[in-house]
This record gives structure tokens, C-alpha cells and sequence, in this order.
């Protein structure tokens, strides 16, 4: 199974950041309803690891958080745009479960890129680099107003690949405690 661990965001946020969708040549925006925040990014897992690692996960213990937009921004950058983004705040209650499920995800066998947790909601990538039509955009959406919200759980989801694109299957959630601020 392709598998990947995310954090699943409300209806209505989902719907609002599919609304940012704009004319950008070669852009591929994500479906609003698949807009997620990865945490990790584990590829094909055989079955008996994925047991593994789902006993694993269940014995994290984390506190729930407020997840907090901030602007628009472009992977790798502005000049050769491919992946572009909404920013998550990295507050310490993300950048912590982000830590721990990826130390549970390597211990498992599972090997994480080196590269720091940079917290982002992918909206769309891109197949050339149109960076004008993007630094445009880029530069109307240097803040997106959305409240925040908070996250009481963490996901383990499929992607299973299809004609239509990938599909996201929940195979398990695992809840955080309880934060003083939750809803
Ligand atoms: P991202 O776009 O949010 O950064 C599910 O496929 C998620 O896993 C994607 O949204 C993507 O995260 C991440 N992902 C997919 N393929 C990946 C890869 N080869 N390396 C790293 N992350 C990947």
C-alpha cells in the first residue's frame, strides 16, 4: 500500500482553499476536498510493517493544537515554481507530532527525507514554470484569512492511484489529547 500520515482539515476550510483556485497555465490544483497537511510521506508499505506501524503510532501521545494559516508560497521557489501552497504556522504542537510520528515512522523501517518539517497545504502544482501568472497570485494572497481551527486527530491515509488521480482512503485515525483552547 501507498501510504501517507496527514492531518485532515474541516469541510468548510477545504472548500474555501479550493476557492483560491486562478487561471495559471499548467497548473494542476489539488481537488479542495483532498487539501491535507502531510506529515509524513511513507510510499509503498508492505502489510506487515503497516501493522507495525499502526501499533506504533497509536502509542503517540500528543497534544492537540491550533492550526494556523499564513500566506501562499512556492516550492522549490519563485523562479522554478512546481509545487505551489498555503503556509501552516509551525506552533510547536505541529512541529512536535510532526517529530514524533516521523521518529515512529523510521523506526518502523520507513526512511524520512533529511530535510526540515515545512508545514503546507499543497494547492496545485505546477507543469511549467509559470512564474509570472504565480508570482501574481502569489502576491494577492500574501495572507489567507481563515480562523483557526483546532486538530484533534492525525491520520493514516492510502492513496490509492487511478485514472482519475489519486484517491485518499482513511485507514486509521489516531487521536490527540486534549488541548485547553479545543473546540
Ligand atoms: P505535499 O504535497 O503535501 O507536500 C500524499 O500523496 C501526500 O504525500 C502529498 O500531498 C505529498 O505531500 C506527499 N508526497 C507524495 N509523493 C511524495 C514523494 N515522492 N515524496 C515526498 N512526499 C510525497
Amino acid at each position: 500500500m501507498r501510504l501517507f500520515i496527514a492531518i485532515e482539515l474541516p469541510d468548510h476550510y477545504k472548500k474555501a482553499l479550493g476557492e483560491l483556485r486562478t487561471a495559471i497555465p499548467g497548473a494542476r490544483w489539488v481537488a479542495a476536498e483532498q487539501i491535507h497537511l502531510t506529515l509524513a510521506f511513507l510510499g509503498e508499505v508492505d502489510e506487515d510493517t503497516s501493522k507495525r506501524l499502526i501499533a506504533r503510532l497509536a502509542k503517540i501521545k500528543a497534544a492537540g493544537f491550533e492550526l494556523c494559516l499564513t500566506g501562499t508560497g512556492c516550492f522549490p521557489d519563485r523562479r522554478r515554481p512546481r509545487v505551489v501552497w498555503v503556509g501552516v504556522k509551525p506552533e510547536p504542537g505541529l512541529t512536535q507530532l510532526a517529530e514524533m510520528v516521523r521518529e515512529t515512522v523510521v523506526a518502523c523501517g520507513i526512511p524520512q527525507e533529511e530535510r526540515p518539517f515545512s508545514p503546507h497545504l499543497t494547492i496545485a502544482r505546477l507543469k511549467i514554470p509559470a512564474s509570472r501568472e504565480l508570482g501574481v497570485f502569489l502576491d494577492q494572497h500574501t495572507s489567507v484569512d481563515l480562523p483557526t481551527f483546532a486538530v484533534k486527530e492525525f491520520i493514516l491515509f492510502q492513496s490509492k492511484l487511478s485514472q482519475q488521480g489519486a484517491l485518499h482512503i482513511p485507514v486509521r485515525s489516531f487521536p490527540l489529547a486534549r488541548h485547553e483552547s479545543a473546540t
